[in-house]
């Protein structure tokens, strides 16, 4: 599976291309099945409607844990570090992971889940979660992980899409300096979920908790009681496995669904043609579970591939910011992977907090999540890698399940903040606002990938025709990233950030109209308008303009509130980094906020605002202007 050179990468991609089904049942040969597939690949992007592996049954939880069993029991799955620094590495073995896997699956199956039902999994980064995950998957539930800096009402919304049948979770969570609440959020949330039977809670934190009753158990009394074996569920190709919830240009996130076999097959063979994963090499991720990256590469292509990973608990900047290349020291990491907006806060911290460390270990360097700037990309290579490690800038996306552009390690040349070449199977191309493909190289548009890959969302869930509208509606037979991309002169690929209206906060995606409709709750504020703004650390800032025609209070004072509604209903990580109080916004004869100008105006510019003649009243762009923050 994996490639070695770069004329075998050439003779990969080439086969993909014009024989995708016998390149791509090649690689599947190395997955155990129950059952083999009947045809490769079926599809049409115009339902969009597509199979992979067709008729084909697996469980994905045999390949990540029981076929390693026979050589790699004794290995090391994970090793685990936790929050607060100079505590012992917790390691858990292929088999340790087996017998926890197990007897957690066999908890749900007494809770009365069953194959297809789904399963909410609102969990710290601790070694519990990747188990929740791989339990759902062991007895064919559907895992749907809510991040931990969500709020209780986005939780809420979360579970009623999908009618939860669980919940997981813990009592509490250790992040940084901090203890944040968990069970009181879900308890919060649960007051108007009435899909929800049952509650596993974590002991993390030990701090006080509420437990109803026939409702909520205990995590530790539950899983000890029962066998370490549990058989797993055969699940055809096409059975979800799982659905993450993403926010895309409106209303509110959608459930993303992947499925069984294409997943399975595309995550391992991208993580170790990206990483150039080689056996007994230590592997680190430092992503969260709660997004795409830690279904895809922490959990899933990692073990898959019998790998041995890091799971850390904290935060890059707790105690101080040389706690990643602490832990890359003590464990002697070999490949790391993690985002921008880690790697520019960490170089506004200063060298010193490298220093002490000796990371002569490190391999591989990875990047995900947003673009990254050439200086990040540069003091990365510089002070992280030595001037050795080549960078695999990874560009992919929720819907895309696995990485699609980038580098493989050691094999395809890198260049500063470029995703460099397409993957074997990936087929972007870039296209022109009415959809014409733009080729030849030297050239911008907006990405798009013509043919499907074993990873592609299949759905959205519940609302089907929100998949085909959001994805493959704007340009007929194509997909569409919501990306923007120029191809420069050796064909390679830098992804530019989006065209939509979704912003990249830290690595994190936010919907502006989400934002807009949790901050027009404030009682005070009759309409907002939501923009990103170029943000030195988080790559994007959110710039929130608010009408708010007579108040008693202070534009202090109605910040503050502002900040707490968009805390409550979508979590603090969407909280508006600026807020500026307006008395109209810049709006067509139609009725149409034009956020050209106040991306504009957000972003510094004052006087170059483009056409503004259509404006119903062109005066409020001076105000705004005036009152920029
Ligand atoms: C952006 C994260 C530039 C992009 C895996 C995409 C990137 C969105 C890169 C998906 C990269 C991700 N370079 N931009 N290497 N990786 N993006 O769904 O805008 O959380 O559409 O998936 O992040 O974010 P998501």
């Amino acid at each position: 599976m994996q490639i070695k050179t770069f004329e075998e990468y050439q003779q990969a991609y080439d086969l993909s291309v014009k024989q995708p089904e016998s390149f791509w049942a090649q690689i599947a040969e190395n997955f155990n099945w129950n059952k083999k597939w009947d045809k490769i690949l079926n599809w049409n992007f115009t339902d969009p409607n597509i199979n992979w592996f067709v008729n084909a049954k697996l469980n994905i939880t045999e390949n990540c844990i029981d076929r390693h069993l026979t050589d790699k029991a004794n290995n090391v799955a994970f090793y685990f570090e936790e929050n607060e620094d100079g505590k012992p590495t917790q390691t858990i073995t292929y088999q340790d992971l087996h017998d926890e896997v197990c007897k957690l699956a066999n908890v749900l199956k007494e809770f009365g889940v069953k194959k297809g039902d789904r399963v909410c999994i609102y969990l710290p980064m601790i070694p519990q979660a990747v188990f929740a995950l791989l339990a759902c998957a062991r007895i064919g539930a559907i895992h749907s992980v809510v991040f931990g800096g969500f709020s209780a009402q986005s939780i809420q919304d979360r579970i009623n899409d999908s009618c939860c049948k669980v919940v997981l979770t813990s009592d509490g969570a250790y992040r940084g300096s901090k203890q944040i609440p968990m069970k009181s959020t879900v308890d919060e949330a649960l007051q108007n979920c009435t899909s929800v039977e049952k509650v596993l809670v974590y002991k993390r934190t030990n701090e006080k908790i509420n437990l109803v009753q026939g409702r909520d158990f205990d995590w530790e009394t539950e899983t000890k009681k029962q066998s370490k074996f549990c058989t797993p569920e055969i699940m055809d190709s096409e059975d979800p496995l799982f659905i993450l919830y993403t926010s895309g240009s409106t209303g509110k996130p959608k459930g993303v669904v992947h499925t069984c076999g294409g997943y399975m097959v595309f995550t391992c063979y991208s993580f170790l043609n990206v990483f150039q994963y080689q056996p007994g090499q230590i592997y680190w991720c430092t992503a969260d579970v709660g997004w795409i990256t830690g279904h895809s590469y922490i959990t899933y292509g990692p073990l898959l591939a019998g790998a041995t990973s890091v799971l850390f608990e904290g935060l890059p900047n707790y105690p101080d910011a040389g706690r990643f290349w602490k832990i890359t020291d003590k464990l002697k990491v070999n490949i790391f992977y993690t985002a921008p907006t880690a790697i520019r806060s960490l170089e506004a911290a200063g060298l010193d907090f490298v220093k002490p460390y000796d990371l002569s270990s490190l391999k591989v360097l990875g990047s995900v999540g947003e673009p990254i700037n050439e200086e990040a990309w540069q003091w990365y290579h510089k002070h992280i890698g030595k001037e050795k490690c080549p960078i695999v800038d990874t560009w992919w996306q929720t819907e895309t399940g696995g990485i699609l552009i980038s580098p493989l390690a050691n094999i395809t040349k890198t260049k500063p903040s470029y995703a460099t070449l397409p993957l074997p199977g990936v087929q972007p191309l870039l296209v022109d606002d009415k959809g014409k493909e733009i080729t030849g190289n030297g050239v911008e548009g907006n990405l798009c990938i013509k043919f499907p890959w074993p990873s592609i969302i299949r759905t959205t869930y519940g609302d089907h025709e929100r998949c085909r509208q959001t994805y493959f509606a704007t340009y007929p037979g194509l997909y569409f990233t919501g990306d923007g991309c120029k191809r420069d002169e050796d064909g390679y690929y830098r992804i530019t950030g989006r065209v939509d209206d979704v912003i990249n906060v830290s690595g994190h995606r936010i919907g502006t109209a989400e934002v807009e409709s949790a901050i027009n709750q404030c009682h005070d504020v009759v309409e907002s308008a939501v923009v990103g703004y170029p943000h030195d650390i988080k790559g994007q800032g959110i710039y929130a303009y608010c009408i708010v025609p007579k108040s008693e209070k202070t534009h202090d004072e109605l910040r503050k509130e502002i900040l707490s509604i968009v805390s409550k209903i979508i979590g603090p990580i969407a909280k508006p980094d600026k807020i500026q109080i307006v008395n109209g916004l810049p709006k067509t004869r139609s009725g149409k906020i034009m956020r050209r100008i106040l991306r504009k105006v957000a972003e510094g510019e004052t006087t170059n605002l483009g056409d503004t003649s259509t404006l119903l009243d062109p005066a409020v762009v001076q105000e705004i202007v005036n009152g920029k923050l």
